[in-house]
Order: C-alpha cells, then sequence, then structure tokens
C-alpha cells in the first residue's frame, strides 16, 4: 500500500476526525477537540494526517519546541485499526520530517518524543526511523509519571531523540 499520495497537513476541519481517531487507539490519551484544532490550525506544519477519501486513517501531531526550533517534537500518533501494519507510521514520520526540513531549508532536524516503556509499537516505529536513516536513537528520563497522574495511574514517559538528520534532502 503506497499512502504517499493520501498525506496532507491537518485544516481546521479536521480537529473532530482526529479527536475520535487517537480515542479510537484505546491506548494513547484523548486530548479535547480544542487542542485538536490548535493543531490542525497553528501547529498545521509540524502536523500531517492520511486522509483516504474523506476517512481519516492516521495522524501524527507535533510542534518545535520555542527554544529548540531544530527539534521536532512528536506528540501523538495514532493509525486506525485497520489501516495497521501496512507502514502508514512509517511514511508519516518520514513525510512530516522531509516537509520540516524543507521549511527549514535543508537544516537538520532531530526528532524527539515520549514513550512509555510498554508501548513496543511506537519503540519500533521510532527505531525503525533512526535506522532508515542512519542516525542514532538515545533514551533518557522525562517526565515522571506522577506529573500525569500523582495516584500513580500513568507510566513514567522517557523521552526518545533520534538525530540529528542530516542527509541531502529529497525533493
Ligand atoms: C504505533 C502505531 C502508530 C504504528 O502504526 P502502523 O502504521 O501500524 O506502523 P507501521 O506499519 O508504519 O510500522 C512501523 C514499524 O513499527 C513496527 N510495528 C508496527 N506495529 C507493531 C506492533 N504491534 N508490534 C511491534 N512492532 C510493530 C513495524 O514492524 C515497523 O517496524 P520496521 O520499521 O522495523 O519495519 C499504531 O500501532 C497505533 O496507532 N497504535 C496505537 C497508538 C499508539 O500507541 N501510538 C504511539 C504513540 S507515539
Amino acid at each position: 500500500m503506497s499512502w504517499e499520495r493520501y498525506l496532507r497537513r491537518p485544516c481546521e476541519t479536521d480537529a473532530v476526525a482526529m479527536r475520535r481517531l487517537v480515542d479510537a487507539t484505546g491506548v494513547l490519551d484523548v486530548n479535547s477537540t480544542y487542542s485538536y484544532l490548535l493543531m490542525a490550525t497553528d501547529f498545521a506544519k509540524s502536523c500531517i494526517v492520511a486522509d483516504r477519501d474523506g476517512e481519516m486513517c492516521g495522524l501524527i501531531t507535533g510542534y518545535h519546541p520555542p527554544e529548540r526550533p531544530e527539534v521536532l517534537f512528536v506528540w501523538q500518533v495514532a493509525v486506525a485499526e485497520r489501516a495497521r501494519g501496512t507502514g502508514l507510521a512509517a511514511t508519516m514520520l518520514d513525510a512530516l520530517v522531509n516537509r520540516v526540513r524543507h521549511a527549514r531549508h535543508g537544516h537538520p532536524v532531530t526528532v524527539e518524543a515520549t514513550v512509555t516503556p510498554d508501548n513496543r509499537p511506537s519503540r519500533a516505529l521510532f527505531g525503525g526511523f533512526a535506522r532508515r536513516h542512519g542516525v542514532p536513537i538515545t533514551e533518557r528520563p522525562h517526565f515522571a509519571g506522577e506529573l500525569l497522574d500523582p495516584a500513580g495511574g500513568h507510566h513514567d514517559e522517557p523521552i526518545l531523540r533520534i538525530g540529528p538528520i542530516t542527509a541531502a534532502l529529497a525533493d
């Protein structure tokens, strides 16, 4: 399955579908529709969606930390159950990083993401990304679980750092 032609930046009318897609994963924290609206408008350049004939199959939300514009912080990655295992998440991540690098005139970009220790698919996604681009991946402690739930219901969220990606840009 070739996903490239279904990928695009999100726009304001995507916010509800984005929240629904995240909700349907059953494992990601679901944010308000308003927060997805912000991602689809103010942060659209650092986000990507897969829209196959009006059906949202995947998304990545991300942003550039204000003090570190060379970093693409990947916030949420979601792929609809029926589209999993077809390379969609990997294709979205490659396309988003390529787009961000073009916007930064080819300057290096480093990808960061927090991933719970038990999320194997997510770790596989970022590990595969590092391998494809021939860059190192490091992990260090970041957000402790109690910051997200003082009652202890949330795992720690260590941060993965992948890059910097410096290869010459494709078109
Ligand atoms: C994680 C998720 C986005 C992967 O989407 P996907 O489109 O199925 O992933 P891809 O087909 O692009 O596969 C990417 C890599 O992950 C691996 N992978 C995918 N699903 C996997 C699974 N269930 N277990 C182990 N590895 C898995 C693939 O083998 C591939 O590895 P490779 O690059 O070494 O070949 C999807 O499973 C999902 O939405 N999960 C629920 C939400 C979530 O956990 N998001 C991650 C937060 S960052």
